[in-house]
C-alpha cells in the first residue's frame, strides 16, 4: 500500500526518481503534472481534489470505464488458484487456453490461432517474426521489407518504433533499414485542392507506387491501423481502403491490422477492419482486451499464416515470461464477459457511437475549428486561426498544447497530437456524459481562441 503523502510530497518525490514515457524530462522535473490519486466510471481524480472526465479511456483502453467490480472478481480468484505459471516448455493454463479460443472464435473467420505478449508493442515485434519465418519457411528469404505508414504508431520497443511513423522518434535511434514508409491518408493536412475521395485514391495508390520501387519479391508485409490513432484520429477517406484491398490481394504481400486502439468495438465493429471490409493476415490487439486493467497484448493470426508457421521449421525462438499470463487472462475474459452481455459493440454503432459523431461534428462551427473527423468513439479536431486557408493558431504546432491544458483546466482529459484535438472515451458513456464531454471540450476552445485572441 502507498505511503499517505501531501499533493507536494507526491510530486516531489516523482520528479526525484521517475522517468516517464513519451515525457520531456526537464520539462517534467520543473512542471510537476498530476497525480491521479482514484477513479470511478469515467472520471479520474487527483490529489489536488480535481475530478476529470476520462475524454481518453486512460490511454485508449478503459472502454468499460473504471469501475468493472467482475474484472476485479475474476483477478483475485485467479490469484488464488493459479497467480502464475508460464507457457514454455509444453506447459499452459486454463485461462490462456480458453481467452485463445475465445479470441479466434469473436474473430473474423480466417483466424486460427494467438500468440500472447503483454503489450501491444511487443505484439508487432511478434508480427515481424511471424511475418520472417512465413516467408523464410516458403523459401523466399528476399520478402523482408515492411512498409508502414508515416505517423503510425506500433509501439515503443526498437521493431515496433521502427514500424512506427514518427520522425521525431525516427531520430532518437537506429530504425530498422527493412521498414519503409508512405504517405498516411490525411486528407486535411495531405489532400491539398484534391476532393477526400480523389486523394484517398492517390494515398492507397502510393501503396502499390512503393511496391513498384522497392519490388514484390521484396516485400514481406504491410501494417496499418484501421484508423490511425495516436498520429492524430486520422480517418481514411471512404475510398482509401477499398483500393489499399484491390491492391493488397493483387500483391503477395501479408497484411498485418493493427488493433491495438480499434479493436474490442471502439469504432463499432469488433475489430476495425471489419469497419473497413479489409482481409487481414494478422491482428495486433492489446489495451481494451482487459480493459486496461491487466497488461495483455497479442497477434491474432490467420490459418494463412498460422498453417505454415506450425507444419514445419522447428523451434520457434521468440516468446516472454508472462505470455499467456492467467492472470490477464483472466482479467481479458471477464472484459469479454461484460462487452457481450452489455452488448457494447451494438450499442456504440447504434447508438453511443452515432451520438457522439454528431455532437462532435457541431464542434466544426466553432471559429478556431477547421475540420473535425470521427468513427464510432474516437474523434478529432483540427485547431486553426482561418478555416479557409487553414492557417494553425500559432506556429510551432504549439496551439494544441495550450488547448490540451484548458481542458484540463475544464475537467476534461483530452489529448493533443500536434495541432490536432483527440478524443476516445469510455464506450459505455451515456448521452448526458457525452453532452458534458462537449461541453467542456466547447469551453476549452473558447479559452483557446481567448489565448490566441481569435
Ligand atoms: C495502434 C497501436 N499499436 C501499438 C501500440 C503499442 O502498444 P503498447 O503501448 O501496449 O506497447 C499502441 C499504443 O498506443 C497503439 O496505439
Amino acid at each position: 500500500m502507498s505511503k499517505v503523502r501531501t499533493t507536494e510530497e507526491w510530486k516531489a518525490l516523482d520528479a526525484k526518481s521517475h522517468l516517464h514515457p513519451f515525457t520531456d524530462f526537464n520539462e517534467h522535473a520543473k512542471t510537476r503534472g498530476r497525480i491521479i490519486e482514484r477513479a470511478e466510471h469515467i472520471y479520474i481524480y487527483d490529489t489536488d481534489g480535481n475530478k476529470f472526465l476520462d475524454g481518453m479511456s486512460g490511454l485508449w483502453c478503459c472502454s468499460l470505464g473504471y469501475s468493472q467490480p467482475k474484472i476485479a472478481d475474476a483477478v483475485q480468484r485467479q490469484f488464488q488458484q493459479l497467480p502464475y505459471y508460464n507457457n514454455f516448455f509444453q506447459c499452459s493454463n486454463a485461462p490462456a487456453v480458453e481467452l485463445a479460443d475465445r479470441l479466434v472464435s469473436m474473430a473474423p473467420e480466417q483466424f486460427s490461432h494467438v500468440f500472447f505478449t503483454n503489450s501491444g508493442s511487443e505484439a508487432n515485434d511478434t508480427n515481424i517474426r511471424l511475418v520472417r519465418r512465413y516467408w523464410d519457411l516458403q523459401n523466399k528469404p528476399n520478402k523482408r521489407i515492411i512498409l508502414s505508414r508515416n505517423n503510425a504508431y506500433h509501439g515503443s520497443t526498437i521493431a515496433s518504433a521502427s514500424l512506427g511513423g514518427f520522425e521525431f522518434v525516427h531520430n532518437q535511434f537506429e530504425k530498422l533499414h527493412y521498414i519503409e514508409h508512405i504517405v498516411d491518408p490525411n486528407w486535411y493536412k495531405n489532400g491539398g485542392d484534391l476532393s477526400p475521395e480523389e486523394f484517398g485514391i492517390q494515398a492507397a495508390r502510393a501503396l502499390e507506387k512503393k511496391i513498384d520501387e522497392l519490388g514484390e519479391d521484396n516485400i514481406a508485409a504491410f501494417i496499418a491501423e484501421p484508423l490511425q490513432g495516436a498520429g492524430g484520429v486520422i480517418v481514411p477517406p471512404d475510398s482509401y481502403w477499398p483500393e489499399v484491398s484491390r491492391i493488397l490481394k493483387a500483391r503477395n504481400i501479408l497484411f498485418i491490422s493493427d488493433e491495438v486502439i480499434c479493436g474490442f468495438g471502439r469504432t463499432g465493429q469488433l475489430f476495425g477492419c471489419q469497419t473497413y471490409a479489409t482481409e487481414p493476415d494478422l491482428i495486433t490487439f492489446a489495451k481494451a482486451v482487459t480493459n486496461g486493467f491487466q497488461p495483455l497484448g497479442g497477434v491474432l493470426v490467420s490459418e494463412k499464416v498460422a498453417s505454415v508457421v506450425m507444419a514445419s521449421g522447428g523451434e520457434f525462438g521468440h516468446g516472454f515470461t508472462y505470455s499467456g499470463h492467467p492472470i490477464a487472462c483472466a482479467a481479458a475474459l471477464a472484459t469479454l464477459d461484460i462487452m457481450e452481455s452489455e452488448n457494447i459493440t451494438d450499442r456504440v454503432r447504434s447508438d453511443i457511437g452515432p451520438y457522439l459523431q454528431k455532437r462532435w461534428a457541431e464542434l466544426a462551427e466553432h471559429p478556431i475549428v477547421g475540420h473535425t473527423r470521427g468513427v464510432g468513439m474516437v474523434g478529432s479536431l483540427e485547431l486553426v486561426r482561418n478555416k479557409e486557408t487553414r492557417e494553425r493558431l500559432a506556429p510551432g504546432q504549439m496551439s494544441g498544447g495550450v488547448c490540451r491544458s484548458n481542458s484540463i483546466a475544464s475537467g476534461l482529459v483530452m489529448r493533443a497530437v500536434g495541432d490536432s484535438m483527440i478524443i476516445a472515451p469510455p464506450l459505455i458513456c451515456s448521452h448526458a456524459e457525452i453532452d458534458l464531454l462537449i461541453e467542456r471540450a466547447t469551453n476549452a476552445l473558447d479559452k483557446t481562441a481567448e489565448h490566441f485572441k481569435v
